[in-house]
């Protein structure tokens, strides 16, 4: 029987056995994930672009965050759950991000992730106070798409490097219990596994981090429009799922679907009388059957 992996035993793989995130939206990817042996399910905001969608993460709100999280929960993962908070659910005062995260908590995270750096420290304080554990998020943060200009690799020279290094420095300090590094060099992510004492966990941030993430559809190959190049895909699942409705359709169309064994049959000595048959086969009432 897989052990529940908690907050502690997360922030405690600091220079360990490298973390598992993978994110999940629902209860059949919830189950994938844990089935799997992950260490953390994320219910990302990426669900607006993976599932929902939209062209990036800022339509989804806490409700649709809480309504994802829940389908998840309710599968009761070994994996530690985290869930994001939204954009807009922690930008406008700390104790409406508290508010926010605890609806979260109580779809069934056990923690919540953020974006941004020191200046979120105030918004961590506070969820540390009500007891929610946080996560955080730096590099390239896609509720930040407007102000970076797009999805593009962050802290590619020395300074924002270094303002990168000490953002991390100021959330391990506030508590967070780890920090995903998005779309950064991978000396950068270096550099800042090195600066902070709580597990880094890196996507698209090359291999010195703690952990790595990665986004169910991409690994799954249910999404196969784009690959970006910090991407492995290890399944084919879109294309087994048309391969599997297009089967199920020729089969329809020829007359293959369904079998005998596939149809229910009355029981055995009942028999109908003629004039059902007629009604059952030619339209009019229907036989109950
Ligand atoms: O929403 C998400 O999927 C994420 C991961 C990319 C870390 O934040």
């Amino acid at each position: 029987m897989a052990q529940q992996c908690t907050v502690p035993a997360v922030r405690a793989r600091k220079g360990g056995v490298p973390l598992v995130m993978v994110t999940a939206y629902d209860a059949p990817t919830g189950r994938i994930a844990d089935e799997a042996g992950v260490d953390v399910i994320l219910v990302g905001d990426s669900v607006a672009m993976a599932v929902l969608g939209y062209d990036d993460t800022l339509q989804v709100t806490v409700e649709d965050m809480a309504h994802h999280t829940a389908a998840v929960a309710r599968t009761k993962p070994h994996a530690l759950l985290v869930a994001d908070l939204p954009w807009m659910s922690y930008h406008l005062g700390v104790a409406d991000a508290v508010r926010n995260a605890a609806t979260l908590v109580r779809a069934g995270a056990q923690a919540v992730k953020l974006e941004g750096g020191r200046k979120r420290v105030p918004v961590v304080s506070a969820l540390l106070d009500a007891e929610i554990p946080v996560m955080g998020h730096l590099g390239l943060t896609p509720q930040s798409i407007h102000a970076m200009g797009g999805f593009k690799v962050q802290a590619k020279d020395a300074s924002a490097a270094r303002v990168l290094v000490d953002d991390a420095v100021a959330l391990a300090e506030a508590g967070c219990f780890s920090i995903v590094l998005e779309g950064v060099p991978d000396r950068v992510a270096r550099a800042v596994t090195e600066a902070v004492d709580v597990p880094t966990i890196g996507i698209g941030a090359g291999v010195w981090c703690d952990g790595q993430v990665l986004v169910f559809h991409d690994i799954a190959g249910l999404e196969d429009r784009v690959l970006p190049k910090f991407v492995r895909r290890y399944g084919s699942l879109k294309a087994d799922g048309v391969a599997a409705v297009a089967a199920f359709a020729a089969d329809v169309r020829a007359g293959r679907f369904p079998n005998d064994a596939e149809s229910y049959h009355l029981p055995d000595g009942v028999a109908l009388d003629d004039d059902l048959m007629i009604t059952a086969l030619y339209g009019g009432a229907a036989s109950g059957i």
